[in-house]
């Protein structure tokens, strides 16, 4: 049975959700669900703005059906080729035999590539600035290179007002039912996740973002549809603050993210001495166990605060896995403009300070705060004076940026 939402008269909403998945990208805890978000144009054209991914392709070919209301498909636009968005273009084209794409010269490659077949004489090929005219509706085209595959573009429907942004300003979680973000308690109760997308889906290409934003700038929006999440029509200029932090690797705040991995607890005894102490000196602490919180979450608060306390032991003469992973991501996504603290452990041969260190310092603009803090074992009989001096020294950096 069909489950759509009107946009706007004109605009339906004929994406899902899907509250089953356990990774996105097979990586990425979803205990929230996502939305495939689609959205279909009644004009004098009908106009489909992507499709979804396989796992819900039953109810959204009832959905564009109920949509359509009879009516045939004239325009499939393909945003991104992501197989989340575009795993179902092969059915909705069997299904609409009449239907013509439109989509850049990169996005056809690639439908041919995960299709094997070849669309070209349904396709008719846009590029950036072309102007499309749908009836009322005159939709024109952006390339968004990278945000978050190098096909991605983006369209601005000027009559309506609308950016249909692919992949930008989406957020993990299902809609629940709630299409705009004004339906929900987004800054308090969705920021995170919002964040944690941003930050692991595209948080790498911040340059290609500002880019993308630098387009958008120039037109006038009162609506934007992501490919997932919800649907902006009110408050947006406050989600665009947190993109504009977030792509030029800014911290949202003066605070300190630190994780730690620890195999018998004294590298925690360690970690846990120095939150309490920042706390004291009134620093606030976001505090991860690596073995424990998988690295997306850790990803996504390094992008948020502005100081940085990895604590490791030493494992197999190396970093212990979970924290050498995670920080093997953190440079992965491209973090930047960090202070960081580094504090290791070693029962015989010390060696993850120095480790860490080699990962952490080819990503730009770090500074390290002091030199490595080496437990042997255990933090040692008047070693937390060394701790206090790093939870001094932090407290000053951050009182001195706020
Ligand atoms: Fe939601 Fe890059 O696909």
């Amino acid at each position: 049975m069909h489950c759509t939402r009107k946009v706007n008269d004109n605009l339906i909403w004929v994406g899902a959700d899907d509250r089953r998945l356990a990774c996105f990208e097979g990586v990425y805890g979803v205990p929230d669900g996502v939305s495939y978000n689609s959205y279909l144009l009644l004009d004098e054209k009908t106009v489909l703005f992507d499709t979804v991914d396989k796992a819900v392709f039953e109810v959204f070919f009832e959905n564009v059906a109920h949509a359509l209301g009879g009516r045939k498909l004239d325009y499939l636009v393909i945003s991104h080729m992501e197989p989340d968005h575009a795993a179902t273009i092969e059915g909705l084209l069997l299904r609409y035999p009449e239907a013509r794409i439109l989509c850049n010269v990169k996005a056809k490659g690639m439908l041919s590539q995960f299709f094997l077949t070849d669309y070209s004489d349904r396709i008719d090929l846009v590029k950036e600035g072309d102007v499309f005219s749908a009836g009322t509706h005159e939709l024109s085209f952006f390339m968004a290179p990278m945000v978050h595959w190098p096909e991605v573009m983006m369209t601005y429907d000027r009559t309506g007002k609308t950016l249909f942004s692919a992949d930008a300003f989406g957020t993990f979680g299902a809609l629940n039912g709630r299409l705009f973000a004004d339906e929900a308690d987004f800054f308090t109760e969705n920021l995170g996740e919002a964040r944690r997308y941003y930050t692991n889906i595209v948080g790498k290409y911040g340059p290609q973002v500002q880019a993308a934003l630098k387009k958008a700038a120039a037109l006038d929006i009162a609506v934007v549809c992501p490919l997932h999440g919800f649907v902006w029509r009110k408050d947006f200029g406050s989600y665009l603050e947190k993109y504009q932090l977030w792509s030029t690797y800014t911290p949202e705040e003066n605070s300190v993210m630190l994780a730690y991995a620890s195999v018998y607890g004294h590298t925690e005894n360690a970690a846990n001495i120095l939150a309490a102490m920042l706390c004291e000196r009134g620093v606030k602490v976001r505090m991860y166990d690596t073995s424990v919180t998988p690295a997306s979450y850790i990803v996504s608060d390094a992008f948020r605060c502005s100081h940085l306390v990895f604590a490791a032991t030493t494992y197999n003469n190396g970093v212990f896995v979970t924290m050498e992973n995670l920080l093997h991501d953190i440079a992965a996504h491209n973090l930047q403009n960090r202070k960081v603290a580094v504090i290791e452990n070693g029962s015989w041969a010390p060696a993850s300070g120095k480790l860490m260190r080699e990962l952490i310092a080819p990503m730009k603009n770090i500074e390290f705060l002091a030199d490595n803090i080496t437990l042997k074992s255990a933090l040692a009989a008047g070693q937390e004076g060394a701790l206090a001096a790093l939870a001094d020294l932090i407290a000053a950096d951050i009182g001195a940026g706020a």
